[in-house]
């Protein structure tokens, strides 16, 4: 189902643009974060849109208002002005009290007008109804599935990876002593021993900044799978000897473990307690609070001078002691407890994030086509109110790659105004085409022909329909199993190019092996780009 966002044509004169975005300045408590940076903003000038920014918006981030002036951008002093202008707004944090215009942000939304931005729906469901009595169309980052095709908007994964790197930047803060080991004159300096709990985007990204700062990396996680991407970093993967669980659920992502599993892997981080010096938590199932794995007996264990940066301290922490937002001294052991690990990195966070944004307009069409896609899995799942009605949670992604849920299991789908459907002369108009030019093959071409073609034709919608079904998480395969039907190709087209240089048929074998070529340097070229990713 599409669903037309027309911009308010009524309030805009003809040489306006066809869509408006307004990105006010993050009011959060020690945001320094801003949804477009000078280079995004003039990306999504490029989709189409004009771009108004709030004064001040980017200073946090050392984004001064002349370098967006310097970029097209409109710099609107009016915050209520720049919300009630915008056909879309583009935030960092959800929607929350104005201060300096004494009226929740919400509010400043114009009504029917779009936000974009983090909302955690499962924790913020007044946020939600606020946005449904408005009338607006709410897309929440924070619920863009982690599947390969959304990669290029996964503003959760881009966050959380430099949200790794910062916190063993924050554990070296703290910590009195180097990461690398040295040997000096004077001695030897044993390198500093860390223990990463939770292997996901976060947890593999301080492995890995820990591992270049020189030190000692152990790390463990429930699903096994991640096993060699910890190994392939440099760190050793701490494994529980304990009947397998298997700590994937059928989607891939993290299943909470059995009281009895839990049981086991704190006692192993009992045991590491008393030998490493910095434990970084990251721990977390999404959508449920994050597991309490680190108890006080744990951080009472540990050496002096250790510390404990607890990622997961904004879903209730996984360290026992932990203090949303603080660090503190517990007997000589330092928690940290921050939740502003990115907004700590605002420029790289901001440019990160503002690109996340721009992919996403992008994939609703830029301004000029601007559409919300339901049939769209990134759209569905990251739409959370629709025109006024709320329309999440989303039905399960694994629930749309197979059967059909049966209609009392599934999420209503909400009533919403479709495209206008196209004149009856266009609808006739492809079909006729199409008709006639069959007609004509089939009328005058060769009967040799006649069967390439059906070959051709039936190929192209197998081909069409088999990559189309196959479920995200198994797009990697798929792209070795299309390198090995190009190696096919390549031998095909290289038996038939042995005929005259200007016959159909070489120039055709040519173009095969061309092609097939591509594709195979293309695999190369993404394999290798993978390969980089785990280098130190
Ligand atoms: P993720 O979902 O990619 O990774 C979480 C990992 O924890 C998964 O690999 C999962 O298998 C593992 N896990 C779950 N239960 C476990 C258990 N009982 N024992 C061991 N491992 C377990 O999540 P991501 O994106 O890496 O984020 C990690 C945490 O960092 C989240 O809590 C997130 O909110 C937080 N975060 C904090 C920021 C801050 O400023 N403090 C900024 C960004 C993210």
């Amino acid at each position: 189902m599409t669903v037309a966002i027309a911009p308010d044509s009524a309030s805009k004169t003809e040489s306006q643009p066809l869509m408006r975005i307004g990105i006010p300045k993050e009011i959060a408590q020690g945001e320094r974060r801003v949804a477009a940076t000078p280079d995004t903003a003039q990306k999504l000038q490029k989709l189409g849109f004009e771009v108004w920014i709030e004064s001040d918006a980017g200073v946090a981030a050392s984004f001064p208002d002349a370098a967006y002036q310097a970029a097209g951008c409109h710099v609107v002093h009016d915050v209520v002005e720049l919300w009630n202008q915008a056909d879309i707004v583009l935030k960092v944090r959800a929607p929350l009290w104005h201060p300096g215009s004494n009226q929740d942000e919400t509010d400043l939304l114009r009504p029917g007008g779009k936000l974009v931005s983090f909302i955690w729906p499962a924790q913020n469901p007044e946020l939600l109804e606020k946005l449904s009595h408005k009338g607006a169309t709410a897309i929440a980052m924070d619920a863009v599935p982690r599947i390969t095709r959304a990669q290029k908007l996964d503003a959760l994964s881009s966050m959380a990876n430099l949200a790794g790197y910062r916190a063993v930047i924050e554990a070296a803060n703290q910590f009195g002593r180097g990461f690398t080991g040295q040997i000096t004159a004077a001695g030897k300096i044993p390198p500093c021993k860390v223990l990463v709990i939770g292997a996901g985007v976060a947890g593999l990204a301080a492995i890995g900044t820990a591992r270049g700062l020189g030190a000692i990396v152990r790390a463990f996680d429930t699903r096994p799978s991640v096993k060699e991407q910890v190994q392939s970093l440099g760190a050793e993967f701490l494994e529980l000897h304990f009947a397998d669980e298997g700590g994937e659920s059928s989607g891939g992502y993290a299943k909470v473990m059995s009281p009895a599993f839990i049981a086991a892997e704190m006692a192993l981080f009992a045991q590491q307690a008393v030998d490493v010096d910095v434990i970084i938590t990251t721990a977390l199932i999404p959508g449920k609070a994050a597991p309490r794995l680190v108890t006080q007996e744990m951080v009472e264990a540990m050496k002096p001078g250790s510390v404990v940066v607890d990622m997961a301290a904004e879903q209730g922490g996984n360290c026992e002691l932990t203090r949303p937002h603080e660090i503190y001294d517990h007997n000589g052991v330092k928690i940290v407890g921050l939740t502003d690990l990115v907004s700590r990195m605002a420029n790289q966070a901001s440019q990160l994030y503002g690109t996340n944004l721009y992919h996403l307009l992008n994939e609703l069409g830029g301004a000029e086509n601007h559409h919300l896609d339901l049939e769209n899995d990134v759209v569905r799942q990251a739409t959370v109110v629709l025109e006024g009605e709320v329309i999440w949670p989303a039905p399960p992604l694994e629930k749309t790659a197979t059967p059909q849920p049966t209609s009392q299991t599934a999420v209503p789908t909400p009533t919403v105004q479709a495209d206008k459907p196209p004149s009856l002369l266009m609808q006739l108009l492809w079909p006729v085409l199409i008709g006639s030019a069959l007609f004509g093959i089939g009328a005058f071409a060769p009967e040799s022909f006649i069967s390439h073609f059906t070959v051709f034709v039936l190929a192209i919608f197998l081909g069409w329909k088999v990559i189309w079904d196959v479920t995200p998480a198994l797009h990697t395969p798929l792209m070795s199993v299309t390198n090995a039907i190009s190696g096919i190709i390549i031998i095909g087209g290289m038996l038939q190019i042995s005929g005259p240089l200007t016959s159909t048929v070489t120039i055709l074998g040519a173009i095969a092996i061309f092609v097939s070529t591509l594709n195979i340097s293309g695999g190369f070229f993404v394999t290798q780009r993978m390969l980089n990713m785990f280098h130190k």
